[in-house]
């Protein structure tokens, strides 16, 4: 039977929630608690409407743009989402090999089913960054960063917001996260995975503070400078005290994010906080955005509010569960169409272009 012709990310979800089995929906779809987070990541962005100029010349437009001084076609990164061969044989690989094909950077979880090293050599000419957890013994993440460093990747990206994990009633419901017995995680080590069988409901089978570190502070920003010399991002800012705490810390670039309202619910929508974070960050670091990214209106609002980039998560997921590489690469194009589309129709015709002036807050709207 042929596949139905889906044109846009939300299409690619349909038939992922239509495709998987319940227990890949919960773990990749759900949301901390009531799930107010994750509705209101894509609320926000409809809070904000453009203001679009005319007669600007748009018949050719840019939308490259450098990350960390790397130049991508265009600025919409796949951020780091675990286990992905649950969706597809291929998995991280794919996912690598469509960012290949785009021109973009795909950031390789520490939880992916496939290690850094068959990423490198499935995609070597792809711009590839690390998502890290600190992990005790830290002699692990030691491992993992000189992994990183030798198969080639740019940077890491140390994730912050994860402390311990947060309560997805849906993955309870569906009765825990299941790792099927042929796929393992090879960032995981081996006696982590050994006291993972006891609480079914820990994601990845394994004692979140034992992997993350539910006691780390700020110091551990500064040991992973001393072990390393690639340019670090953190990801989970969500205030600009935090913001400003990483420029202090001279780190190379920070990631908006509430973790897609995966673990903490209640909490602000990135588009909502970013404009405020990039204020006070004055272009000292780089600041990325993600959690809620569906369309190419949001990409260019995101741009507009200061962000250099946005990662985008579960429609990578989504384009794998529709068809593998081809899949994710399909919903890469789509963004990026869809971006090149609200440049062109708002008159833009370089992602330099795009200011705040082009958008307004809905909160506005009832003064005029
Ligand atoms: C994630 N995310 C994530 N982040 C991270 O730093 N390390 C990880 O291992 C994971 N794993 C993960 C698994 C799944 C299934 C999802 C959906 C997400 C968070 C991810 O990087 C990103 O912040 C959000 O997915 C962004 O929100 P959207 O694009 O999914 O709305």
């Amino acid at each position: 039977m042929s596949k139905p012709m889906l044109v846009c990310v939300d299409d690619y979800e349909k038939y992922a929630r239509e495709h998987l089995n319940q227990h890949s929906v919960a773990y990749y779809t759900c949301g901390a608690d009531e799930e107010v987070s994750v509705k209101e990541n894509r609320q926000a962005f409809r809070r904000f409407r453009i203001k679009p100029r005319v007669l600007r010349d748009v018949s050719k437009r840019d939308l490259s743009t450098s990350i960390l001084g790397q130049k991508i076609d265009f600025p919409i990164l796949i951020g780091p989402a675990g286990t992905q061969c649950l969706v597809h044989h291929e998995g991280e690989v794919a996912a690598a090999k469509a960012a290949n094909a785009m021109k973009t950077c795909i950031v390789l979880s520490t939880f992916s089913t496939k290690s850094l090293e068959e990423v490198s050599q499935a995609a070597p000419n792809c711009l590839r960054w690390f998502q890290l957890y600190i992990w005790r013994p830290r002699s692990i993440a030691v491992n993992l960063v000189r992994r990183a460093e030798a198969a080639g990747f740019k940077a890491l990206v140390l994730t912050l917001d994860m402390p311990i994990l947060g309560k997805r009633r849906s993955e309870w419901y569906a009765g825990g996260f299941q790792m099927p017995p042929h796929l393992h995680l090879p960032h995981l080590p081996k006696e982590l995975m050994g006291q993972a069988k006891e609480d079914a409901r820990q994601e990845y089978g394994a004692p979140a503070d034992m992997v993350i570190g539910a006691s780390l502070t700020w110091e551990c920003v500064e040991w992973l400078k001393s072990i390393t010399s690639l340019p670090i991002i953190l990801k989970g800012i969500l205030t600009p005290e935090d913001a400003l705490l990483a420029v202090q810390h001279q780190v190379a670039g920070i990631v908006v994010s509430n973790h897609g309202g995966r673990h903490l619910d209640y909490v602000q929508p990135t588009i909502e906080v970013l404009p405020k974070i990039v204020e006070v960050v004055k272009g000292k670091v780089e600041v990325y955005m993600d959690s809620g990214v569906r369309t190419g209106t949001d990409v260019f609002k995101a741009l507009a509010l200061g962000a250099k980039a946005v990662f985008v998560g579960r429609p990578i997921i989504y384009g794998l569960a529709y068809d593998g590489e081809e899949g994710a690469r399909q919903v890469l194009q789509i963004l990026r169409d869809e971006f090149s589309l609200a440049m062109a129709l708002s008159g833009c015709s370089s992602v330099s272009d795009i200011k705040q002036e082009y958008l307004m807050h809905e909160s506005q709207l009832a003064k005029l």
